[in-house]
């Protein structure tokens, strides 16, 4: 995927005449003709400001006088631009007389297109803990974003195997946490619990990888630039387990953490976050205080999936806690040190996300969920929330549900080189997901958008990853675009081949559509 930087907004069209759009404008109407030009397209256009015209919306009109765009913020003007740039033709014409050479000609299709997008929040997620991809294949993922107008990439910076990101005050956490003495052997499973199997690991140190926060800034303005807003995510209270290999004081039982190393296998971890220790809790909001600094968007994300409480209930520490503040069990201790963290980046002007078990319990409100799980039997077993029930309660949710967004999974292909975690999404089923399916009308406006995830336990270069984002994410692309508005899947079939030999053509590794 790093060879698409520079190519990816100078696309050849390989199919003169039909205008092949991913994702497909709201209205699209061909007026006939065409409009040659030289030079860079988006500084020919003349720009005004429309400001009843949506939010990242955009009308573009295309004659063989000129182009005209309008929009009411800066998000239109860019996504307009995104739309020019996928319209441009490019024709060679060859030579007439001998001693010529051939030469280019670009030209654009006369159009006018009225374009807004369904919902705000148009996700991409990448775990780069699992495997560590780093910035230019993170910068040519946000390019390739861009092109499709997604707006949020959520990164997936901590875990039980790895911690990418150097804080200040806490040089341990990359000592320990970003570096890993082996890794699951490529195509083989080792996850049973917490159980190792010696048998399936590969024996070669992997690390240390990391982000610098000199790195992170310089992402983050990459992303600004592409009107993407970064959701960086701290998991806790579970999958923190890199982070104990690191200071093994934060967890209920320190000795489990004596080899100070980060998780070897893939599964749930049973040791987490010692919820009862103060200096545990003061460490996750240095990080997160940190964190919030770093990252100008309005949104933390932190985690709070599969946490089993099974380290809590034996800890005299965390049932002091659960004694001193009145939370029953175990079980209380979980939303109560979510309700801490809601506020705690509250009182930085940030609103936090998590995974949908973090809304288990009296949360409040404010707090975004992301719904992933379809069964409660899913992750740590703990009861479901679904993104419905939450919607209904009053929170906002984006719609993640595994079996439509987890681009982990396999993709049905007739032919894969690739191994994948498991399951079963393929192309059409992603371009089938509707994030509102079975939320109550009047809830539907709390449904912010959905989200493609890439976890890594099984995906290990850019190659790799690029292979299962992409055209599945283009699918997911339209679907957060036009929601309810999408043509069908016939209609974007015949869209996504020509799309298809574009990001090819472009250096994609992008994967066949069957
Ligand atoms: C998740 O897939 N554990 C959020
Ligand atoms: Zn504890």
């Amino acid at each position: 995927m790093k060879m698409i930087v520079a190519a990816a907004f100078a696309f050849v069209a390989v199919s003169a005449g039909a205008l092949n759009l991913v994702p497909q404008p709201v209205s699209v109407k061909e007026t006939g003709g065409e409009l040659k030009f030289e030079g860079e397209i988006a500084k020919l256009a003349a720009y005004s400001v429309d400001s009843s015209i949506p939010k990242e919306g955009y009308r573009l009109s295309v004659t063989k006088d000129g182009v005209k765009v309008s929009s009411s913020d800066e998000a239109g003007r860019f996504y307009a631009e995104q739309t020019l740039a996928a319209l441009v033709v490019t024709k060679e014409v060859p030579p007439t007389k001998k001693g010529e050479k051939k030469t280019v000609e670009t030209s654009l299709p006369c159009v006018e297109i009225y374009d807004y997008p369904r919902y705000p929040w148009r996700g991409v997620h990448l775990d780069e803990c699992r495997h560590f991809f780093g910035k230019e294949t993170v910068k040519a993922l946000l390019d390739l974003m861009a092109m499709h107008k997604l707006n949020r990439f959520h990164w997936h910076l901590t875990e039980d195997q790895g911690w990418r990101v150097d804080v200040p005050g806490y040089p341990e956490l990359v000592k320990y946490g970003a570096v890993r003495s082996a890794s699951v052997l490529h195509g083989k499973r080792a996850s049973s619990g917490s159980k190792i199997n010696a048998d399936r690991l590969n024996g070669v140190k992997y690390g240390p990888y990391f982000y610098t926060e000199a790195d992170l800034r310089e992402i983050v303005d990459y992303a600004a630039k592409r009107h993407i807003q970064i959701v960086p995510e701290i998991e806790l209270p579970g999958h923190v387990y890199a982070a104990l290999a690191a200071y093994p004081e934060f967890a209920c039982n320190p000795e489990n953490l004596a080899e100070r190393d980060p998780r070897l296998v893939w599964g749930i971890e049973k040791d987490v976050l010692c919820i009862g220790n103060d200096k545990a809790i003061k460490f996750m909001e240095d990080v997160l205080d940190w964190v919030c600094k770093v990252f100008p968007g309005d949104v933390v994300h932190i985690g709070g999936d599969e946490c089993p409480n099974v380290r809590w209930k034996t800890c005299p520490k965390c049932q002091a806690r659960i004694k001193a503040e009145g939370l029953g069990d175990e079980h209380g201790l979980q939303p109560w040190i979510t309700r801490h963290f809601v506020k705690f980046l509250e009182a930085r002007g940030k609103r936090a996300i998590g995974w949908d078990e973090y809304l288990l319990g009296d949360v409040p409100k404010s707090a975004i969920g992301m719904s992933w799980r379809e069964r409660s039997a899913s992750g740590a077993g703990h009861k479901l929330v679904s993104g419905a029930a939450a919607a209904e309660r009053g929170h906002d949710v984006v719609m993640t549900p595994c079996s439509y967004c987890y681009l982990d999974y396999t993709q049905g292909l007739k032919e894969d080189p690739f191994f994948y975690i498991g399951g079963k999404v393929t192309l059409e089923r992603c371009y089938s997901f509707d994030p509102c399916a079975g939320v109550p009308d009047g809830a539907k406006s709390h449904i912010l958008g959905g989200q493609g995830n890439n976890w890594t336990e099984y995906t290990w270069n850019e190659y790799d990853l690029a292979w299962k984002l992409w055209p599945r994410m283009c699918a997911l692309a339209e679907v957060f675009w036009l929601g309810e508005k999408k043509p069908g899947f016939d209609d974007f079939k015949r869209r996504i081949k020509a799309h298809r030999a574009k990001l090819v053509a472009a250096g994609v590794n992008c994967a066949p559509l069957e």
